[in-house]
């Protein structure tokens, strides 16, 4: 479709379209990195892969050149609009005076590329230097990292993911006619006393470009409400928007995969849950909020395996608990601020039930800290006890609930 065709749309619409597709001259060039010799194989795998799909690849090949192979294979990553890596048991050779071998150059001269990585097991005999390679390669959030045992097997894997790859791209590219409408529930009363933790959120993310945070507390300490403001005020930075997914309601870790696909609205199923959910994020700047992950921890590596396959995918979890997975951010979340006259063993939070009914001194000082609370910031929920149809079991941490129960009239 020539660029001309494109009617209607913005002339920065136009220009991403002119720069992503291109006359069959300018075919998409894949640069394919791995060391010579012992992955012959694999190579002409890759090269038949690339073109199969009439695309371009590029392959630095040892031989007479009038420049030092450094600068050719440069040169060549640099024209590259695609880095596939192919790793075996061979670091590869370290050219006199420099401290990185050719092949680990080639992976750093990529960054800001899509890069497939393709890694041959068995490998008994793996050279501990790429081993270190491949643990930073594997850390590091914004390739898709793959095994496969011979070339058959890697040239389908090759050819897939650049077919997907490339639908995805062209995908990002298209118009969109507004801009995303945030998912997010909208609580019924007002915000108290959450800025610094917001502002706290909001920095991870949009300053040191944190992609996993989990807000941790005991139960009804105000998790889910915090990740919500911080949502709320991040979604401008993520033009496919924000995904909240309440967890509560998922029973067994099994079962992740699907109401994350369900939170987003895919249709799918069975084996091809976790690969559709991939694949729709992998090319999309997206917040995810994940609330309530307690109790489904085992399905953390879902949530780390979509990390690493979507580069623009951050996400904002709640849980009682921390993830335990790379990358990941704890914040506490603090109970909201006691008022002076409200201290621990008062009979305000002795007696916390009583809050709710008629009666006891307790309750009538409590509704006083409320009062003057809701004189700054407008009423407080009332007593912020679980929803219903909260988990069965949740409610066994209300006692150590009760520091942030205070500030919220629990
Ligand atoms: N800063 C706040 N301002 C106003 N209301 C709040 C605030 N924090 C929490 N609440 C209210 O208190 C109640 C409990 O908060 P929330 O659901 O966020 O707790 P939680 O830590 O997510 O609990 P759980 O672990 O049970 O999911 C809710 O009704 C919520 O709206
Ligand atoms: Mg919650």
């Amino acid at each position: 479709m020539p660029a001309t065709a494109v009617a209607d749309t913005t002339s920065a619409d136009t220009k991403s379209l002119a720069s992503l597709i291109r006359t069959p001259d300018q075919r998409i060039r894949v640069f394919v990195s791995s060391t010579l010799q012992e992955l012959a194989a694999e190579r002409t795998a890759v090269r038949d892969a690339v073109t199969r799909l009439r695309l371009v690849p590029v392959m630095f090949e040892l031989g007479a050149r009038s420049h030092s192979p450094r600068q050719v294979y440069r040169a060549y990553v640099e024209q590259s609009q695609v880095f596939v890596g192919v790793y075996w048991q061979s670091y590869g050779w370290v050219a006199p005076g420099e401290q990185a071998s050719g092949l680990e150059d080639e992976y750093r001269l990529s960054a800001g590329m899509p890069r497939l990585i393709y890694v041959k097991s068995p490998a008994p005999d793996r050279e501990p230097r790429l081993a270190e390679l491949l643990a930073r390669i594997k850390d590091h959030d914004s390739v898709s990292y793959q095994r496969f045992s011979d070339p058959a097997e890697l040239q389908r894997l090759v050819e897939d993911d650049l077919a997907v790859l490339l639908s995805e791209r062209f995908e990002m590219t298209r118009p969109t006619s507004a801009a995303p409408v945030p998912a997010l529930p909208v609580p019924a009363t007002p915000l108290v006393d959450r800025e610094q933790e917001a502002a706290e959120v909001e920095d991870l993310v949009v300053r040191q470009g944190v992609r996993l945070i989990t807000l941790t507390g005991p139960g009804g300490v105000g998790k889910s409400r915090l990740a919500i403001e911080a949502a709320g005020r991040l979604s401008a930075r993520f033009p496919d928007g924000v995904m909240f997914i309440d967890l509560a309601p998922v029973s067994a870790a099994g079962l992740v995969p699907a109401a994350v696909a369900a939170g987003l609205g895919l249709t799918t199923s069975g084996d091809k849950i976790v690969a559709d959910v991939v694949s729709y994020l992998r090319a999309r700047q997206l917040l995810l909020v994940l609330d309530n992950v307690e109790q489904l921890t085992e399905g953390a590596p879902l949530l780390a395996r979509l990390l690493a396959a979507a580069p623009g995918l951050a996400a904002l979890v709640t849980s009682r608990t921390v993830l335990r997975i790379s990358g990941e951010n704890e914040l506490r979340v603090p109970p909201l601020a006691v008022p002076p006259s409200y201290t621990k063993g008062s009979a305000g939070l002795r007696l916390g039930p009583a809050v709710r009914g008629p009666g006891p001194r307790g309750g009538a000082r409590l509704r006083a800290d409320r009062t003057q609370r809701a004189g700054r910031c407008g009423d407080l929920p009332e007593a912020g006890r679980p929803a219903a149809g909260h988990r069965a079991g949740r409610g066994q941490d209300q006692a150590a609930a009760a520091a942030g129960a205070a500030g919220q009239a629990r």
